[in-house]
């Protein structure tokens, strides 16, 4: 691939040297360039300054340069929490939730994720991988480079291994980054709804042993959640995990704070997520711990609960991603353009801060810190090109337009 120099950027942001998590105080750091230019080979960011650096830096220019006057070029996001692979959506259950039921109602009446389970069990993989692939490229257009999917709808070993193997097909076809979690403890399934150490057995005997011989997973998930999986549940099925290499991504805290997120730091989790029921001890457990507290504030949003308490987890000194949850139940759509905005506007995160977690926090949430999150010599170059906008603010400011003019991915436009 011929070398791509890019000119006259109005701001390049998230320009990083090294890569660190970050953590607190920092959050609000977004390191950027003015008036800048950047330089991808090989579909990788080679080089990068500001424009009055560009001779010295590069004595030789190459062929093809495309001047990016008025533009900002920020990396792409890294959403590190979605359930991109589903059967079906479920608006029947938007509506009914608009006439006054409750997410947990829904749930003891067979809907929610028993009602996404049986519509995914009736689907052939090929139709599985065919609606994820375009919800992919949906997501690519709006800016996001790099994610994280579960499996979770299948809840039998066939069903969790097809939802694993469609995720295993977008990875070996996509030119995103992908990470793939294990999620078949995210409810019980009708038949053993009195029986849950048989399912947690057949997770831990039946459906582990392929996904560890096949190569399935990066990570494993549990919803640990009232009438869901309790602390210990979970503690159970992460410690049989070990063996296999995966470490714990886990739904923490979305409705009620049981001790979730004790365990959760006590099984060294790579990160922590939802957080929308936080206690004063949760948020004490969370700073002093290397987990990522992952938030997903359209999850919130969607299901008109409480935001999570963003202002106080950084003011804590915790380290804190964003994430679209992608999922039909309670998040039914991947845009992090509004993920961030909602951050600003709902949870009162900074733009630097919401971008710093929708970015970098996000890429270390699915430990692809060496490739993504951050304009640094090495990384892939995958970049959002905004239209021409007045500020790194206007970008959650403007929640309800469309600032992004072109997207690359591995140094090329899709
Ligand atoms: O992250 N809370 C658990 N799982 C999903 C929702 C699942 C569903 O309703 O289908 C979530 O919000
Ligand atoms: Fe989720």
């Amino acid at each position: 691939m011929p070398a791509t120099l890019i000119t006259n950027i109005a701001i390049l942001a998230g320009v990083r040297e090294q890569t660190n998590l970050l953590r607190g105080a920092a959050m609000a750091e977004l390191p950027v360039i003015e008036d800048a230019f950047i330089l991808m080979e090989d579909g990788t960011i080679a080089e990068y300054g500001a424009m009055y650096e560009l001779e010295l830096k590069l004595p030789q220019l190459p062929k093809h340069i495309i001047d990016a006057a008025g533009q900002i070029v920020l990396p792409t996001w890294c959403d590190s929490h979605t359930h991109l692979v589903f059967a079906k959506s479920r608006e029947e259950e938007f509506v009914d939730k608009i006439k006054g039921a409750t997410y947990a109602e829904i749930a003891a009446k067979g809907g929610g994720i028993l009602n996404s389970a049986g519509k995914l069990n009736n689907a052939t993989e090929d139709e599985l991988f065919s609606s994820a692939w375009e919800r992919l490229q949906e997501v690519s257009k709006m800016g996001t480079g790099a994610i994280e999917i579960k499996s979770g709808y299948g809840l039998t070993v066939e069903g969790e291994l097809k939802m694993l193997r469609v995720i295993k097909r977008l990875k070996e076809k996509s030119n995103l980054s992908i990470k793939s979690t294990f999620l078949g403890a995210h409810t019980y399934p009708a038949a053993y709804k009195e029986n849950h150490p048989a399912y947690i057995d057949c997770i831990i005997n039946e459906m582990l042993p392929v996904i560890g011989k096949e190569k399935l997973a990066d990570y494993i998930d549990v919803f640990c959640e009232t009438g869901f999986f309790s602390p210990e549940e979970m503690e159970t099925i992460c410690k049989a995990v070990m063996q296999y290499g995966l470490k714990p991504k886990l739904h923490i805290n979305q409705l009620n704070s049981i001790g979730g997120l004790q365990s959760a730091v006590k099984l060294n989790a790579l990160s922590a997520d939802h957080l929308e029921t936080m206690s004063e001890d949760d948020i004490a457990a969370l700073s002093v711990s290397n987990t990522i507290g992952t938030l997903l504030p359209t999850a919130a949003f969607f299901l008109r609960m409480q935001y999570q308490p963003a202002r106080k987890l950084i003011d804590s000194n915790c380290a804190i991603a964003l994430a679209t949850d992608y999922n039909p139940g309670s998040s039914p759509g991947g845009n992090m353009n509004f993920v961030v905005a909602l951050s600003c506007i709902q949870m009162k995160m900074l733009p630097e801060e919401a971008i710093n977690a929708a970015t970098i926090n996000g890429a270390f949430a699915m430990e692809l810190q060496n490739e993504a999150g951050s304009i640094s010599i090495g990384k892939k170059a995958n970049l959002i090109f905004t239209k021409p906008i007045p500020s790194i603010a206007y970008l959650p400011y403007s929640f309800s337009h469309n600032c992004i003019d072109k997207v690359m991915i591995n140094g090329q436009f899709i």
